[in-house]
This record gives C-alpha cells, sequence and structure tokens, in this order.
C-alpha cells in the first residue's frame, strides 16, 4: 500500500487553516488536523469530507499555548506517522489586552512564537527523514509594525495599543524565526518559508459582528487567504526556495520590513527563544549563506 504524503497543519479548524487542510485533501495529501477543542475539530473534518469525499484526515487535540502540550503533540505524531513531508505553522492569536498563559508566558507569544518553534524543533528529525519537507510559517504585514525587544520577550514593559504593536512583533518574530531556521537547515533536506496571506476574513481577533461583516465585504474569503500557504507548501516551483517571505503567492521578500532582515536580530531571537523553551540541537550551518 503506498504511504500518502503527509501534513501536519494548526489552526486546522477555522479560516486560513481550514481552508488549507481543504486545499492540501484536494492534492490526496493526508493531514494532521492540529486543533484545541475536539468539538470544533470534529466539525471542522466534517466540513472538509463533504466537501473533499476521499480526504484522509486525522486529529491530534493541542493546545498550543502550553509547552507541556506541544511536547505531547508533538510525541503523539512522531509515534503515529510513518512520514511528515509538510508542516503548516498556521494557528495565531491577536489579543486586546495582555493574558498569561498558566505556564507563566505571555500569550501571543507562547502561541504566535513558541509554540511553531517548538512544534517545528520536535518534529524536525521526522521531516527531516521524509525529504524533500516543507516548513511554513504563516506571519503578516503587520510584522511591519512590530519592533523586537530581545531584553523584554514577555512584553512586561509595553503591550501597546489594543495589542496590535504587540501582535506585529510576533509576527516579525515568525519571519525571524524562519529566516534564521531556513540558514541552520541549509541543505538537509528539508526548507522552510513564511508568508503573509492578504487581509483575510476569519476569526482572528474575535471581531464583533459589525466589523466581521464589514471584513465580509472588503477581505479575501479564506478560500483565496489560504492560496498562498497552498503555493509556498506544494508549488512545485518553489521546491528550492528557502528563507524566503511569500505574498500573493509567490516570494516577496521586498515586502520585508528592515527589522525582518536583521539577521543579527534573527541569531538573537533564536537564543532568547531555546533559553526559553527547548534546548535544540541545530546549530548554524556551516557553509556560506
Ligand atoms: N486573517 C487575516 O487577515 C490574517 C492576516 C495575516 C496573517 N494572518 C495569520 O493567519 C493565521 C490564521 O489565522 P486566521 O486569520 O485564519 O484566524 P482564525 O480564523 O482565528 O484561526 C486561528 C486558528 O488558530 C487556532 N488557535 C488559536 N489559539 C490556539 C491555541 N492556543 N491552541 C490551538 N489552536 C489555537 C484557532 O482555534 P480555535 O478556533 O479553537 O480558536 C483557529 O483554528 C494566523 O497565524 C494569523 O496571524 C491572518
Amino acid at each position: 500500500m503506498t504511504v500518502r504524503p503527509t501534513a501536519v497543519v494548526t489552526g486546522a479548524n477555522s479560516g486560513i487553516g481550514l481552508e488549507t487542510v481543504r486545499g492540501l485533501a484536494r492534492e490526496g495529501i493526508h493531514v494532521v488536523m492540529v486543533c484545541r477543542n475536539q468539538t470544533r475539530a470534529e466539525a471542522a473534518r466534517a466540513d472538509i469530507e463533504a466537501s473533499v469525499p476521499d480526504a484522509s484526515l486525522s486529529i491530534v487535540l493541542c493546545d498550543l499555548s502550553l509547552q507541556a502540550d506541544v511536547r505531547r503533540a508533538a510525541a503523539e505524531i512522531e509515534a503515529t506517522k510513518e512520514r511528515l513531508d509538510l508542516l503548516v505553522n498556521n494557528a495565531g492569536i491577536m489579543i486586546r489586552s495582555r493574558q498569561v498563559t498558566t505556564e507563566g508566558v505571555e500569550m501571543m507569544l507562547a502561541v504566535n512564537h513558541f509554540a511553531p518553534f517548538l512544534f517545528t524543533t520536535l518534529l524536525l528529525p521526522l521531516l527531516q527523514a521524509s525529504a524533500p519537507a516543507r516548513i511554513v510559517n504563516v506571519a503578516s504585514w503587520a510584522h511591519s509594525m512590530g519592533r523586537l525587544d530581545l531584553d523584554d520577550l514577555q512584553a512586561t514593559r509595553g503591550y501597546g495599543l489594543f495589542g496590535l504593536p504587540r501582535y506585529g512583533e510576533t509576527k516579525l518574530m515568525n519571519i525571524l524565526f524562519t529566516r534564521e531556521l531556513a540558514r541552520r537547515i541549509e541543505g538537509t533536506g528539508a526548507i522552510v518559508n513564511c508568508l503573509h496571506p492578504g487581509n483575510v476574513a476569519t476569526n482572528l481577533g474575535n471581531p464583533p459582528a459589525p466589523n466581521r461583516l464589514l471584513g465580509r465585504m472588503i477581505f479575501l474569503d479564506a478560500a483565496r487567504g489560504a492560496e498562498t500557504t497552498l503555493a509556498a507548501s506544494t508549488n512545485t516551483e518553489y521546491g528550492d526556495v528557502n528563507g524566503s517571505y511569500f505574498v500573493k503567492s509567490e516570494p516577496g521578500d521586498h515586502k520585508l520590513s528592515a527589522a525582518a532582515r536583521d539577521r543579527e536580530a534573527a541569531a538573537g531571537l533564536w537564543v532568547a527563544t531555546e533559553a526559553l523553551v527547548v534546548s535544540s540541537p541545530l546549530r548554524p550551518h556551516a557553509g556560506p549563506s
């Protein structure tokens, strides 16, 4: 029996993640849907199966805000999947006021940056063993609103108006993480890219009803919003592109802010993150980059 290519998608029950799963399922890829709520996960699976009858889907429950749960979910995937061709770190949140997880981590930092860092680090050996493999991090144009403060990763000194600068900072972290990881895994059989999906009408930020209605009128729908993720995930043209920022379904690094191009900041963020999240065996690639 042939084993289907396998993808893991986080935040798979809603918005861009749900449509990413649908697109991958249409390509015949088995998708592990990482969701935090069983009922919402089952509803999303039923929705996809209704539109893609031969979809092959499984669910792994995980609260990505908790490192202990990320570790458990990664172990579950490693124990049950023979291969992993694609990891899409899609889940993300935007919250207005500072909250802290039960592990003592500022919530947007935990979900938007620590979770993809830890999940990727833990699943990297399985990805590399399944080479060629891809990692895709869903970032945002909002990175350009963010300013990285390595001395205050937990944002104890300032959160910004409605949490927007902080959200931007965590999206900047997605890009710096992508660029540093790309350097570290160059030539190992896996590539990593990140992207801005466009402005998409989803549940992000839990918008009130009038904003939701307005969003539906002026933003992309979630299926269009998943197109750039799908291009970075499966488009054969981009099989060698490593460390890029995709916009409108193609590499668009010219749209990166100066802060997102800062190599020293990327390296510094890696070290600071590692100290708080995981002791990773990854070291910088020795070759030219
Ligand atoms: N929408 C836009 O215009 C836009 C623009 C740029 C970038 N993005 C990025 O796109 C990505 C997807 O967001 P979206 O717009 O599709 O928003 P969404 O509809 O709110 O989807 C977010 C997903 O993340 C999941 N999630 C949140 N916290 C979680 C946790 N602690 N553990 C596990 N899963 C969790 C949500 O699960 P629940 O349903 O259970 O809450 C949901 O499935 C995010 O990274 C966002 O930053 C969005």
